[in-house]
This record gives C-alpha cells, sequence and structure tokens, in this order.
C-alpha cells in the first residue's frame, strides 16, 4: 500500500520538474549560451570589438558599460593603459551596467567573475557576451573556471566596484 503512494509520489515530481524545465525553456525563452556570434579566433583583430585599441572598459551611455576582452592561454587581454603596460583591473561606479563581451584565440575558457552572477564558456569561434548590474561595491577576481593547459591558474584580472 505505501509502495503505490512512493510511485504516485516519485512519478508525480518527475512530472513536475519536466514541467518547470519546459515551462523555463519554452515559454519563457532560457536557452544556454544564446548571445553568440561567430570570430575568427586566428583573427580576433578584425572584429571591430577586439581590436587592440577597442579592448578594455568603455563607458557606453550614463552608468552603462561595454568590457572586450581577449582570453587565450594564459592571459586575458583586457588592453593597455597609457604608458603601455596590460590593464588588470576594470573599475566601475556601483550601480553601473555592464556589458562583457569575451572571446578566445585558443582553446575553451571559463570566464567568471567570482561573487557576481558572471559565468560564461568562452569558446574559440565564438563571442560570448553577459550584461549585469554591479549591485555590490567591492574587488571581485576575474578567474579562469575551464581548465586550459599548465597555466589556467594565471588567468585573473580584478573587477573594482566603487
Ligand atoms: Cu583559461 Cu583555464
Amino acid at each position: 500500500k505505501y509502495e503505490k503512494i512512493w510511485l504516485v509520489f516519485g512519478l508525480g515530481s518527475l512530472a513536475l520538474f519536466l514541467l518547470i524545465i519546459g515551462f523555463a525553456a519554452f515559454w519563457k525563452g532560457t536557452h544556454p549560451q544564446s548571445h553568440i556570434e561567430t570570430i575568427d579566433p586566428q583573427n580576433v583583430e578584425a572584429h571591430e570589438s577586439f581590436k587592440p585599441e577597442n579592448l578594455g572598459l568603455r563607458e557606453v551611455a550614463d552608468g552603462k558599460y561595454i568590457v572586450n576582452i581577449v582570453a587565450s592561454a594564459f592571459n586575458y587581454d583586457i588592453g593597455s593603459d597609457d604608458a603601455g603596460k596590460p590593464v588588470k583591473t576594470i573599475r566601475v561606479p556601483k550601480g553601473s551596467t555592464v556589458l562583457f563581451q569575451v572571446t578566445t584565440k585558443d582553446v575553451v575558457h571559463g570566464f567568471q567573475v567570482a561573487g557576481t552572477n558572471v559565468n560564461m564558456m568562452v569558446e574559440p569561434g565564438h563571442i560570448s557576451r553577459l550584461e549585469t548590474v554591479m549591485k555590490n561595491a567591492g574587488e571581485f577576481t576575474v578567474v579562469c573556471n575551464e581548465y586550459c593547459g599548465i597555466g589556467h591558474h594565471q588567468m585573473f584580472a580584478t573587477v573594482e566596484v566603487y
């Protein structure tokens, strides 16, 4: 008798989960990696967003920013400062909207800004985009969460929200 109750309970929860997934996928339009644009990994500079002079942070409107980043083993290229030194820190005011645009020259990397909801796979031949609002002040470490080789742990940068 109890077995029957558990069976109904089990099948019931399964049906419920499928319903929720179906709802998320079709009704709300949740799709993995929906903002993908192709790019030649051997020649990322040919794309306007990834020209060396366009890398890094740019304010496009009041409180709205775009960050262009080229990942490669084992570095995040966020452009250079006036002295020609590689930029390793992005600074944005609290509450700003930031669009991260990341591509890779070689293998798959995992672009993650620890402590925020920014976490996306970066695949060769594609541009990964994610827009977020930086609600909390603080220093957030950009890491690579996809093993990409011997220097995987050296891929880092910082996002400073002030
Ligand atoms: Cu790049 Cu791990």
